[in-house]
């Protein structure tokens, strides 16, 4: 054995037994959710956020919320969920709630068919029916937005492709997220190569400064879109979003279930003008949801258009 080698502490058959490592770095021990604790967590969390975790996906509340146990320094589960109900200290502990129950995954051009349909079709029809004495403004919500991808591809396509053929018309995009912390990057305007690995070149030159495998937006585009917390499941602060003529809804309402997606999507119409349209993730379907949009087809997408 070589020198200064931990020695094992005990030898069984051909199997040596290590020190117990956990106890002598203070490791952490993995803290298992019991299944009550599971469904009284689960429903906390939807009757916050509409977000539903299957019985199937205890796993993942378990990884997520165990680093809060760690941070918190809490023994168990059952202590997380008392935090919570209690009214100490638990608003402060929403935010990282809202941080560890959400998937943020996004990145910029991502489903392009829908911002082709935006630019080449839903633009000029919503541009036609407006009166155009003077300026014009197209307000458009990335709700569910993320880090700000999604929003600030709506922002470079207008400025590269919009407004050259209508110069009276501006734009303003309103990105919204339940998580602050994806918030704050999107409100940098800075990002990592995992977001623009989808975006062409053209646009990365033009609309980016690079510096060191960070990638910085231009404020021609930043000034264009402003961010905002908000949580989607929210009545009263739903009804504060109005006369959007494009609403993006994408990749959310997967996480809610079939209660949770008829509130929002109904929300979602009423802040819509009439003959807006909204755009869900493509693997989303408003079948069973909502029969007030007339589905409208487009090449390898749909939207839906408030009538
Ligand atoms: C997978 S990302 C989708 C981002 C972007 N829309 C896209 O398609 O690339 C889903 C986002 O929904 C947000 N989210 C989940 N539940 C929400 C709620 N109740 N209200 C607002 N945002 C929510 C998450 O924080 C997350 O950033």
């Amino acid at each position: 054995m070589a020198l200064n080698a931990p020695k094992p502490l005990a030898q069984s058959g051909s199997g040596v037994i290590m020190p117990d490592l956990t106890a002598v770095l203070k490791l952490p021990q993995t803290v298992k959710m019991s299944d009550a604790t599971f469904r009284q967590l689960r429903e906390f969390i939807y009757k916050q956020t509409g977000i539903y975790f299957q019985d199937n996906k205890k796993y993942l509340l378990e990884g997520r919320l165990g680093k809060r146990l760690q941070v918190l320094n809490l023994p168990d589960f059952e202590r997380y969920d008392q935090l919570l109900r209690a009214g100490t200290g638990r608003a402060d502990e929403m935010r990282f709630l809202y941080d560890a129950v959400t998937i943020n995954e996004t990145f910029f051009f991502r489903n392009e068919p829908q911002f082709e349909a935006f630019e080449k079709t839903l633009v000029p029809q919503i541009v036609a029916s407006r009166k155009q004495n003077g300026r014009a403004t197209l307000r458009v919500w990335s709700a569910a937005s993320s880090s700000g991808e999604e929003a600030y591809t709506i922002a470079m396509i207008f400025l590269e492709r919009i407004r050259p053929l209508y110069p009276w018309l501006d734009l303003e995009v309103v990105g919204t997220d339940i998580s602050r912390s994806v918030l704050e990057t999107a409100r940098s305007g800075v990002y990592r190569e995992y977001s623009i690995r989808n975006m062409p070149p053209y646009y990365l030159n033009k609309y980016f400064t690079a510096d060191d495998g960070r990638f910085t937006l231009k404020d021609d585009v930043r000034r264009l879109v402003h961010f905002e917390h908000m949580n989607l499941y929210d009545r009263p602060r739903m009804r504060t979003m109005s006369r959007f003529d494009v609403v993006f809804c994408c990749n959310v309402l997967i996480y809610f279930d079939q209660q949770s997606k008829i509130q929002v999507v109904s929300d979602l119409y009423d802040s819509l003008n009439p003959g807006g349209y909204l755009f869900i993730g493509y693997a989303e379907s408003l079948h069973g949801i909502s029969s007030a949009f007339k589905l409208v087809n487009f090449p390898k997408t749909v939207a839906y258009k408030k009538e």
